[in-house]
């Protein structure tokens, strides 16, 4: 039997320690999971569900690139549309037809949905969703799930990682997963002070097992929320389109406002999306001039993606089918996956123009 080596992944790695910090960035790197001399650090080439490192080692890659890369490395359907989208403009003073059409396709798929936004990655999209959830209720304070993951913002990150200050996570209160009660006593203590809860769906903290919302907790979090005029934020950027194309929301049977999409879109193209209530919208328009969501930032690559939009969102949901009953999952995961119909838009467009 072969035995794989690594030669020139070490040898990379020493010469990119010299010029990047770690050599490799956060939980990419292998170090802190595997000693050097025994892991790929480098590619050469992906194809479908197979990458070639730099020494020649083939891997089937069952990490698809932590998350995106569902439908398989260079689908060509996927890069066809990124290639015809180039060839008429990549980044243009003005925006292209295709992130109207993107947003009409998101808004008529996902389940109770007026609007989508785009920004390039999740991080992007979950920080800006905050935005919105404060500006929508003149409130300052966010309720986030011990150990849940939206990014690298400082919001976003535990105390203790080097260069995260107290202050940036003043306005930030905890609880823990599951745990009614706990966010029934959070509540209590900051009424009328909590602008937005932001949670994945089921819960998937870095490096542990995932859990299901146990039976009954969406809907408690959203009777109480309702309740207090909290703005439910489902960060969806790991498993959306994966439960149910209409929403991870939909399959665990919840309504939250604002939900938040990247990895599953675009098959490792960078583009990710919030989409929302329209009633979100409307109680921040007055004094906050959401219109300029618009300008967050701009729209990369948002057009690339559409002309296949919806067949791979129906693939990655049969593959996520198939891959769910990993080990560490907990819960019995059902999959009714299918298409909301088309809806009419006339109500929340005449909302959305004057903006
Ligand atoms: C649930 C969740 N939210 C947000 C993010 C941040 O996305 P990005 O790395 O594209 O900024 C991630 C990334 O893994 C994630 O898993």
């Amino acid at each position: 039997m072969k035995t794989y080596t690594y030669k020139k992944s070490v040898a990379l790695f020493d010469r990119a320690v010299q010029v990047i910090p770690c050599g490799i960035y956060g939980h990419l790197s292998p170090a802190p999971l595997v000693p050097v001399e025994h892991y790929p650090f480098y590619m050469a080439r992906a194809k479908g569900a197979r990458f070639w490192d730099v020494d020649g080692n083939e891997f089937i890659d069952y990490l698809c690139a932590y998350g995106p890369m569902v439908l398989g490395y260079n689908d060509p359907r996927v890069d066809a549309a990124a290639k015809a989208q180039l060839e008429k403009g990549n980044c243009v003073t003005a925006p292209g037809t295709a992130m109207v059409e993107l947003a009409e396709a998101l808004v008529d798929l996902v389940d109770g949905m007026s609007w989508a936004f785009f920004a390039k990655n999740g991080g992007d999209i979950t920080s800006y969703s905050l935005m919105v959830a404060r500006a929508a209720t003149g409130r300052k304070k966010i309720i986030l799930v011990r150990g849940g993951y939206h990014g690298v913002a400082p919001w976003a990150q535990p105390m203790g990682h080097a260069g995260i200050m107290q202050e940036d996570k003043d306005l930030y209160l905890y609880v823990d997963w599951n745990d009614f009660e706990g966010f029934q006593k959070v509540v209590k203590e900051n009424r009328g002070q909590i602008a937005g809860f932001i949670s994945t769906p089921y819960h998937h903290p870095t490096f542990q097992d995932s859990v299901m919302p146990a039976e009954g907790y969406w809907k408690s979090i959203e009777t109480l929320c309702r309740k207090e005029g909290i703005v439910i934020i489902v960060d969806d950027v790991r498993c959306g389109f994966r439960l149910d194309l209409a929403g991870s929301h939909k399959y665990f049977g919840f309504n939250p406002d604002l939900v938040c999409y990247c990895k599953a879109i675009a098959n490792g193209y960078p583009i990710a999306a919030v989409v929302g209530k329209k009633e979100v919208l409307q109680v921040s328009r007055p004094d906050t001039k959401l219109g300029s969501i618009g300008g967050f930032g701009g729209v990369i690559f948002g057009g690339t993606v559409i002309p296949s939009l919806r067949s791979w969102a129906q693939r990655r949901c049969a593959m996520r089918a198939q891959r769910f009953s990993t080990p560490g999952v907990t819960g019995t995961p059902r999959f009714p996956w299918r298409r909301r119909s088309r809806v009419s838009r006339s109500s929340s467009a005449s909302t959305l123009r004057p903006c």
